[in-house]
């Protein structure tokens, strides 16, 4: 996690989670997008989920590790909400008080994605534990980084090197096909909030349809767009 002590906006900031699957390249292009955003002295935070907290970091640990797998879909899903109110509450919320960007790499459409449309978990438990964790904080924008399948796996491996595929990178390839299906859904279900962003090509090029997307849903006015 980092924050950049450029200038202050009036105000809430605004809120943007970065969606995907695996490989798809959500941590590059949220490092483009934050250095764009600073250049611009914007205040921004980066963050993660799992994690992004101390005590979400641990939980973090806890899943990624397999851990939670073992305890059953509800109780893993339990963790992930778990680690996602200490974020919110510690970091999340206080920084969107302070005017900062929140970039914020996976949130709650990871556990609809994840544990909800692949992992069967019940719509009405995730949406009441959402309900909990989360209340009524909704990202301001969701981008949702859109790969096919195989080339998001291959990107996976070659970061990983030599280590051991984490939880969710040792599942199937069907996995990561329903999963693409999963965001894609969301995306539709929620085209006020999500855009679908192609991400296959170059991450400058990529960057690019980001900064678009933001610009068109954030920067509306013509004197906002020129004084960035
Ligand atoms: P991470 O190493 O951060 O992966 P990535 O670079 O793909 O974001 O691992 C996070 C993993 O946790 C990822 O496989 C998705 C999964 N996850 C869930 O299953 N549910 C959730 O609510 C969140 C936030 C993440």
């Amino acid at each position: 996690m980092s924050e950049s002590a450029a200038q202050r906006p009036s105000g809430r900031g605004r809120f943007i989670t970065f969606e995907g699957g695996e490989g798809t390249g959500k941590s590059t292009q949220i490092k483009k997008l934050a250095d764009r955003l600073n250049a611009a002295r914007m205040r921004t935070l980066v963050t993660r989920e799992p994690g992004g907290s101390p005590g979400a970091e641990i939980m973090r640990h806890l899943v990624l590790s397999g851990m939670g797998k073992l305890l059953g879909p509800e109780a893993e899903t339990l963790l992930f909400a778990a680690a996602r109110d200490d974020h919110v509450r510690t970091v999340i919320q206080p920084a969107l008080n302070r005017g900062a960007w929140v970039l914020c790499d996976r949130f709650a459409d990871s556990t609809r994605a994840y544990q909800g449309s692949l992992g069967r978990v019940p719509m009405g438990l995730i949406n009441a534990m959402q309900r909990v964790t989360i209340g009524d904080l909704k990202p301001d924008l969701t981008l949702i980084l859109d790969l096919p399948v195989e080339i998001g796996l291959q990107r996976a491996a070659v970061r990983r090197g030599s280590g051991t595929p984490d939880r969710f990178e040792s599942e199937k390839l069907s996995f990561h096909q329903d999963l693409r299906e999963a965001y894609r859904t969301i995306a539709e279900d929620d085209p006020g909030r999500c855009v679908l962003i192609d991400a296959n090509s170059d991450p400058d090029t990529v960057a690019g349809r980001v900064w678009t997307a933001l610009r068109d849903r954030l920067l509306p006015t013509p004197a906002s767009v020129v004084s960035l």
